[in-house]
């Protein structure tokens, strides 16, 4: 008992509880990388899963060759085998099968995925992980024949310890995936975007001491510009009363502290002359945590966030968030994104646009992202996909839901960039709807006091007030920032419709506008009423954006969207042709006039809110 109150103490004094599984930090550690081509097989049957009892193979004592885990060869020419993994084309890894297959483009199933390799330790009581940037949407990972686990949701990392089933030579590592649409699943079956599918993220091979530095936390203490707090956590036999290092050199910082029995320290340090970080001032520190003969580094921005009435402070002071949001697609190649490029490709379109914000719609994008957006100075918004029709009632789903929250948060609680945790996006109003967000955001408070919290909401009429809109979703008690989608001009009437509209909103809360937009066919032209011309798309930017002034509580928003993005839901030839085309930017890359409508009025916001 003594041990989980100091353990639950430790987790008290820090804005962060200890991690979920997810490793921290990958991108500073000793890694091999398993990405590039991988070959797959389609298993539109699940054959390779399923034996024809419909029994699972990997819970069979002894499967037959036909388990595709096993990644079997022949023994001689008489044995019987209908699959092999040698023969069988190829992938490329990290990406969607989608965008690289014509005949998988629609595909929703199972596809298994191989890859072998050599790997030699570095030392022979090095400890070995494999990590997962995400896979879409299920994932049954096999080493060697062995099932390590499986995951799901389609956009959180996982890993394994394999550092007991790894050979020197010829390892093979097999992940059945599977995207299929669930209604229990989170998110649901119906959704705005394209169903993505495949080992979408990077995928990591990750070598560390026998006992190392696990996870750590390490930002202002909420309310407190002057004390950096979290902990460090070591993980493995040795983890407990050793001296670990926290060393910040450019504010002079360097101390040694001792872990507990359970191999956590919590850590409280006093820092003068941090220079915050802010969107003009993206100021990142290296910070070094030494544990033995071992040094693992990061970069971290300080800065507080907090509201106050209706403002929203950024180290103390009232900020407007000039946002836009954005799909993890490139839209140049009609895929997921998720490298590097892809992040500076889709965060340098929004710092044309002129945006200090991004909202990432509707799930966790990928870490190049949240690492892109703290280098070049962008506040994020991260959302949980509990999107639309989610089943509130089912259990299992809400635990699905609250998994995938804590993993994102845990992934990212280092990131200066993300200021808000989202959520759901436009969930329907009910009772227990309302318990399902109410306890998701309890669990984001618990893990995290310190980034605000909110979720995409849907405005509605006032009753009794002719052309008066509102909100009085009862979630925005829960919220710090109240945030809805409205589709004035788009959905709801024409354009002009703005013109009519008063907003009453009687809450003394931050207002965010999560969403508003409508379609342009770029290089479609015409006049204000010709729908999908850009003229009707620019104008309908112009009314907006004159409505939502009206607001005295607007302190940002972020309308839908950066870029054109895949959606099966988008059928309508020519205009459409499966895109979605609310983008300011077309899938070429060409940006449409109300681009630019857009970015005046964020240059006006800048001057206005620099003051
Ligand atoms: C909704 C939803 C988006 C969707 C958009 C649209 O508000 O949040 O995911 O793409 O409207 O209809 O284009």
């Amino acid at each position: 008992m003594k041990k989980i109150l100091i353990l639950f103490g430790i987790l008290l004094l820090s804005g962060i509880s200890i991690a979920q599984n997810v490793f921290q930090n990958i991108p500073n550690r000793k890694t091999t990388t398993l990405n590039g081509k991988w070959h797959y097989i389609v298993d539109v049957y699940e054959s390779g899963y399923y034996n024809y009892r419909y029994e699972p193979r990997d819970q069979k004592e002894h499967p037959t060759n036909e388990a595709i885990f096993l990644d079997l060869k022949p023994n001689d020419r008489s044995d019987l085998h209908e699959y092999d993994f040698d023969t069988s084309p190829t992938l490329y890894v990290p990406g969607d099968w989608n965008s690289q297959e014509e005949n998988l483009f629609y595909y929703e199933g199972t596809v298994w995925y191989r890859k072998t390799f050599d790997y030699k330790k570095e030392n022979a009581t090095n400890r070995i992980f494999l990590n997962f940037g995400a896979v879409n949407y299920r994932a049954d990972i096999y080493l060697n024949g062995i099932k390590l686990g499986f995951h799901e949701g389609g956009f959180t990392p996982f890993y394994f310890e394999v550092t007991n089933l790894l050979k020197e030579k010829d390892n093979s590592l097999v992940v059945k995936v599977d995207n299929k649409r669930k209604k229990e699943a989170v998110p649901t079956l119906n959704t705005d975007w394209w169903n993505y599918g495949g080992i979408t993220r990077d995928v990591d091979l990750i070598e560390t001491q026998s006992t190392y530095i696990a996870d750590y936390s390490i930002q202002l203490q909420k309310g407190n510009a002057g004390l950096i707090e979290g902990y460090i956590s070591l993980n493995g036999d040795d983890k407990a009363n050793q001296q670990v290092a926290i060393s910040i050199p450019e504010l002079k910082i360097n101390q040694t502290l001792t872990t507990n029995s359970e191999g956590i320290v919590s850590v409280a340090i006093k820092a003068k002359n941090i220079s915050y970080w802010s969107p003009e001032n993206p100021k990142l520190y290296t910070i070094n945590l030494k544990y033995g003969n071992h040094t693992l580094n990061d970069k971290i921005g300080f800065r507080t966030i907090e509201v106050k009435g209706s403002d929203i402070l950024l180290n103390n002071k009232s900020v407007y968030l000039r946002g836009i949001s954005i799909h993890e697609e490139n839209p140049l190649g009609g895929r997921r994104a998720y490298c590097k490029e892809d992040a500076e490709l889709l965060l340098g379109w929004a710092k044309e646009l002129g945006c200090n914000f991004v909202r990432l719609a509707h799930y966790p994008h990928n870490e190049h992202m949240l690492r892109m957006a703290d280098e070049m100075g962008i506040l994020v918004w991260e959302e949980n996909p509990v999107y639309w029709t989610i089943p509130f009632e089912n259990h299992d789903t809400y635990l699905l839901a609250e998994k995938q929250l804590k993993e994102v948060m845990m992934r990212d609680k280092n990131r200066a960039s993300v200021i808000i945790w989202s959520m759901a996006n436009e969930t329907p109003r009910s009772e227990v709807r309302l318990e399902f967000l109410r306890n998701l955001a309890a669990t984001a408070r618990n893990l995290d006091n310190t980034r605000l919290i909110s979720a995409a909401l849907e405005k509605n009429r006032v009753e009794g007030k002719e052309n008066t809109l509102g909100i009085d979703d009862p979630f925005m008690d829960y919220v710090d920032i109240i945030s809805f989608n409205e589709y004035v001009g788009w959905y709801d009437g024409l354009p002009e419709k703005c013109e009519r509209v008063q907003w009453e909103i009687n809450y003394n809360k931050p207002v965010f506008i999560s969403e508003y937009g409508g379609g342009a066919l770029q290089g479609l032209h015409g006049d204000k009423l010709d729908r999908w011309s850009e003229e009707f798309q620019e104008d309908l930017y112009i009314k907006n954006i004159a409505m939502l002034r009206q607001i005295p509580q607007l302190r940002g928003m972020s309308p839908w969207i950066l870029a054109d993005f895949r959606s099966p839901r988008r059928m309508r030839p020519v205009i459409q042709d499966g895109w979605n085309r609310k983008g300011l930017i077309s899938e070429k890359g060409t940006k449409k006039k109300a681009f630019f409508v857009l970015q005046e009025y964020y240059k006006e916001m800048m001057d206005k809110w620099s003051k």
